[in-house]
């Protein structure tokens, strides 16, 4: 089972070529996250595994002025995203575990996270941290792969015998079930095809008023 100190290993040794070997993946797979969260100006926002600040890029173009907060487990991709985006006041990163947030209760309007949940060794816990500092009323937008796709099958299988950092990834009904048994209510999910045979799921929930 991966831990978030495996994780954090393994994307400080990425950082220096993440934008090199995933902008491409990255520049599909980012609006479908994009579409389903319907940021606005002037939400607080909370990324889970914000890594290089890709998602936090897009933002503040499509809603300037929401405050952003980018968290990720490992230094070295905070340190790549708060160069990109230093010209940038509304957005901020820091240096968190999304199983322990070092946040108030209720002090976003949204937590997302994208092609990060995979990775979380506790999804129940990273779910109640979510649950915790949204308000109420307030959503949850997963985007990540999903293993009703035969490709995420396979590739889902083969990292959890090869890479020591992924632990799992699911299925839409498997992620509705992780929600039902979480302080927050399931919304909507929608499967995706991301080019070619590439499966991924966005998930929304939001915590009841
Ligand atoms: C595949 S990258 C995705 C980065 C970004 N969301 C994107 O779409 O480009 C996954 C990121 O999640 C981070 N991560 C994994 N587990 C985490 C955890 N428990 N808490 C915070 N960040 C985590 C990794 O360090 C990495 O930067």
């Amino acid at each position: 089972m991966a831990s978030p100190a495996t994780v954090q290993k393994q994307y400080d040794g990425f950082a220096g070529f993440y934008d090199l070997l995933w902008s491409g993946y990255v520049r599909r797979t980012l609006p479908l996250l994009m579409d389903a969260a319907r940021i606005t100006p002037g939400e607080r926002v909370l990324d889970l595994g914000s890594g290089t600040g890709a998602l936090e890029e897009r933002l503040a173009e499509t809603a300037p002025g929401a405050e952003v907060v980018g968290v990720d487990v490992a230094p070295a991709m905070v340190k790549r995203a708060r160069r990109k985006l230093q010209g940038v006041p509304a957005v901020s990163f820091e240096r968190a575990d999304a199983h322990a947030l070092p946040f108030a209760a209720e002090r976003f309007d949204a937590v997302v996270t994208a092609s990060t949940f995979h990775y979380f060794d506790r999804p129940a816990a990273a779910l109640a941290e979510a649950a915790r500092v949204v308000r109420p009323g307030g959503r949850l937008i997963v985007l990540d792969w999903c293993r009703d796709f035969w490709t995420c099958r396979v590739m889902d299988a083969v990292l959890q015998r090869l890479d020591p950092a992924h632990d799992a990834c699911y299925t839409l009904a498997e992620m509705r079930a992780l929600l039902g048994a979480s302080p927050l209510a399931f919304q909507r999910a929608r499967r995706h095809r991301a080019g070619g045979l590439w499966g991924l799921m966005t998930v929304e929930a939001f915590r009841p008023a």
